[in-house]
């Protein structure tokens, strides 16, 4: 495999994360507004063979996994042919999918069949109330199946996502931490980034991940930390002791671990995005039609050389031009 690309920084640029769709089945609080969010018209998302042609030149260029988001990526019609071109791309190590779960159980089996790696699933409480109420919809049996559905078919490891809000889940995070007893799993919390038209309910309603670890150890004891200094991905991983499953924290308000930053995102309008909280965005659709190929790895080039330090909400910096669902996390 080729070596990563270098950013100005020092960053290894390896990871992109490409969104498929800015729609979703759910209207997760600090994700998506209930209504008044435009979409995006079908014709304006990339297709197939586009989103292959710019994974092609990513890896060209060394990147080496990709993350496959929304939105839901599970409400594109066309996924599993999108996984089946990207799995023929030599040279991309992970293909990975963050989802909703909900449709996973009819999609898991043909999505490792087509290639796929592995799943994230997005998981905010095990407490039907609070989940209707943070997702608005009463969803859990059907998230809860396609977690099943989804380790049934290999997709491993299984990693939870938790986003915890104040007054919402953050009293539930102990029941969720105690799913890695006795399963091979890995549940991470997350605090709430404030972006988009969710900005101000992210704030009004953000739980430091300390305490959701304080409130876990209150139950279980001290965890063991599973690094030193180091991070697993962005996640500070730990485990109940004798518990088969990790538990994590992804502190990107808290603790920014932009120094760490491996990634850049593909919007689902063929934007490529420098940084989930900078509104920077350089246009791969017109270079892929302007140029082919060759201005899409220049341009990749040009992006990673261009990707700001790191975000800046803690000087009350939060990106407006698109909210979570618009970009994919
Ligand atoms: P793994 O490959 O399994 O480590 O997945 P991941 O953590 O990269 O992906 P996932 O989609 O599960 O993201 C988990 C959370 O991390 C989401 O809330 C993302 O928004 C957040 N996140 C991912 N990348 C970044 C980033 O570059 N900056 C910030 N601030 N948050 C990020
Ligand atoms: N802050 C942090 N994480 C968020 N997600 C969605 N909105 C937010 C937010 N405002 C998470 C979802 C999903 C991941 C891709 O992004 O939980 O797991
Ligand atoms: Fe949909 Fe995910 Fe946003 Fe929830 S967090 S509304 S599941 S895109």
């Amino acid at each position: 495999t080729k070596p990563a690309l270098v950013d100005s920084y020092g960053r290894r640029i390896n990871y992109l994360r490409v969104s498929l769709i800015d729609h979703c089945n759910l209207r997760c609080v600090y994700c998506m507004p209930l209504h008044g969010l435009r979409f995006l018209p079908r014709q304006e998302l990339l297709t197939p063979a586009e989103i292959e042609t710019i994974v092609r030149a990513a890896v060209d260029v060394g990147f080496d996994k990709v993350r496959l988001t929304g939105g839901e990526p599970t409400l594109r019609p066309d996924l599993i042919e999108i996984v089946e071109r990207l799995a023929r791309i030599e040279g991309l190590r992970t293909i990975a999918m963050t989802t909703n779960g909900i449709r996973l159980p009819e999609l898991a089996e043909p999505l490792k069949q087509a290639g796929l790696t592995r799943v994230n699933i997005h998981i905010d409480t095990l407490n039907p109330a609070s989940l209707e109420r943070l997702m608005r919809f009463n969803t859990l049996e059907k998230v809860w199946a396609g977690i099943e559905a989804a380790e049934r078919a290999g997709l491993l490891p299984i990693k939870l996502n938790a986003v915890v809000i104040r007054g919402y889940n953050d009293e539930d995070v102990a029941d969720l931490a105690a799913l890695t007893l006795e399963h091979d799993w890995h549940v991470r919390f997350i605090e709430a980034m404030p972006l988009g038209t969710q900005a101000n309910f992210a704030l009004q309603h953000y739980v430091p991940n300390s305490e959701v670890q304080a409130r876990i150890e209150e139950r279980f004891g001290a965890l063991e930390p599973l690094f030193d200094g180091r991070l697993l991905g962005e996640a500070k991983m730990y485990r109940i002791p004798g518990a088969r499953g990790l538990i994590g924290f992804i502190n990107p308000v808290s603790e920014p671990y932009c120094d760490d930053c491996n990634r850049m995102r593909l919007t689902a309008d063929g934007k490529i995005r420098l940084c989930l909280l900078t509104d920077h965005e350089l246009d791969f659709r017109r270079a892929l039609h302007e140029g082919g190929m060759d201005a899409l790895r220049d341009l990749f080039i040009r992006a990673v050389q261009a990707k700001p330090v790191g975000h800046q909400l803690r000087r009350g910096v939060f990106p407006q031009a698109r909210g979570m669902s618009q970009i994919g996390g």
